[in-house]
């Protein structure tokens, strides 16, 4: 544990940026819940036990059967994480000036639709941007808007795409309802639907428990009903297979899933290790099997809803409901005399590491703000979230006091603290390598 005079100096020293610190300089780390979990013993034995080789690996066909069983796609190819994925999937997939609905890109999602020359486009319910209203499920898509967006442009659609759970509006669940009303739409103009999957476990907790008709359902039972619904789907497998490094993509279409497979030999390797040393492949089967036990996503809901709740109680502006994987506090509303301009969500997880120790990310202004092509003007994205997200099976309750007892020793001197000024960004994933200064 750092003092505090040498967190003050170390985080000057990241620009302010806390993507740039070291992670012994960190007491807890909820920058990410991204391959940060901790794996079980079956996972590294697992591992140690697989062999590795180029072609034909014993891992490849124990993923495939896992993949194939849970998700029910035809094809699949494995990848080394989500965004690959989105890459190869995105690359095949969408021309030049064609649009991808989605009811909230996830800034990776988002950068790699325009990388290709893609426009991506949010259709998330309004309720999302209002981060005090308590909603089951408020990642969802708007299916009015869409739809009417999808019958005036459907011929510059090449696919539409949902995020479960919504990372970018605070990890918020989708109902079954609206995944199979996304898919009804997307079906009657025959185009291809697909999901980004990276929290698919978590978002199925929140279906059995939230939504009506699935409270007897297994959890296996209620992902194959949502992964019914798609014609294939991209997925990180750091996330909700409990691994350190992965992903998918699974596919229904034979001519997709080809092109996919010659992308995935020039940029990621030979398809039966998709860019992975052999026991990657392996770790990730297992993960997905123990992610989508009941009792693993009950603990998972509970640590999570713990951390909201004692913030919640304390008066803190979170997003309500607690997300799946992480708690998020409304920097805007936290730092109410400070502009949005000014970053408080970034503000905040500058404070929380010199307060605590704790790394939280930010999820707004510095990460989805873009930069007017015209004016050469910040464009100011609705929300300015600070996330909290958890690492899976890493911390204990008592961390989680912890982390509350930083923010809340923040929120009661709040009004002493100033924002920020960024001094340097990239054009694309900025909030990365971004860099400030204290105003
Ligand atoms: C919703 C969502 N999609 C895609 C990705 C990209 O996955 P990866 O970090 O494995 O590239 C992430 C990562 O956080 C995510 O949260």
């Amino acid at each position: 544990m750092s003092s505090k005079a040498e967190r003050k100096r170390l985080i000057k020293g990241a620009g302010y940026n806390v993507f740039q610190l070291k992670i012994d300089d960190i007491y807890i780390d909820l920058l990410t819940d991204s391959g940060t979990s901790a794996m079980s013993d079956k996972q590294w034995a697992a591992m140690f036990t697989t062999k590795q080789a180029y072609a034909g690996s014993n891992s490849y066909y124990q993923l495939e059967k896992v993949v194939k069983d849970l998700f029910g796609f035809k094809y699949f190819v494995p990848v080394h994480q989500g965004r690959a994925g989105e890459h190869l999937l995105f690359s095949s997939m969408v021309k030049r000036g064609g649009v991808v609905p989605n009811n909230s890109h996830f800034d990776t999602t988002k950068a790699n639709v325009k990388l290709v020359g893609g426009v991506p486009k949010d259709f998330v319910v309004k309720e999302a941007y209002r981060s005090k209203k308590k909603v089951a499920f408020k990642g969802n898509m708007d299916l009015v808007k869409l739809e009417d967006f999808v019958r005036k442009n459907k011929a510059k659609i090449p696919l539409i795409m949902t995020t479960i759970t919504n990372n970018t509006v605070g990890g918020q669940a989708v109902s079954m309802a609206n995944i199979k009303g996304t898919s009804q739409i997307a079906r009657k103009y025959k185009i291809p639907f697909f999901i980004d999957a990276c929290r698919f476990a978590e978002n199925a907790y929140f279906i059995k428990i939230r939504e009506r008709g699935y409270k007897s359902k297994t959890i296996k039972e209620i992902v194959r009903e949502m992964f019914s619904y798609a014609d294939g789907c991209t997925f990180s497998g750091k996330k909700d297979a409990l691994t350190n490094i992965g992903g998918v993509v699974g596919v229904n279409s034979r001519e997709v899933f080809e092109k996919l497979r010659t992308m995935l030999v020039v940029t990621e390797g030979f398809p039966t290790y998709g860019g992975m040393a052999c026991r990657e492949l392996a770790s990730m089967a297992i993960g997905l099997q123990e992610s989508t036990k009941e009792s693993y996503l009950e603990y998972r809901y509970e640590q999570v809803s713990y951390l909201w709740e004692k913030l919640y109680r304390a008066g803190i502006p979170t997003v309500n409901p607690a997300g799946g994987h992480a708690v998020f506090i409304d920097g805007k509303k936290f730092f109410d005399h400070i502009p949005q301009e000014q970053f408080p969500s970034q503000t905040l997880a500058v404070e929380l590491y010199i307060e605590a120790g704790v790394r939280g990310v930010e999820l707004g202004t510095s990460c989805f703000g873009e930069i007017d092509s015209k004016t050469g003007k910040l464009i100011l994205p609705k929300l300015d979230l600070l996330r909290l997200a958890i690492p899976r099976r890493v911390y204990t309750d008592k961390h989680m006091s912890y982390v509350a007892e930083g923010v809340i020793k923040i929120y009661q001197k709040r009004k002493k603290i100033k924002g920020l000024k960024r001094v340097y960004a990239p054009s694309l994933l900025g909030h990365f390598l971004a860099k400030f200064d204290r105003l």
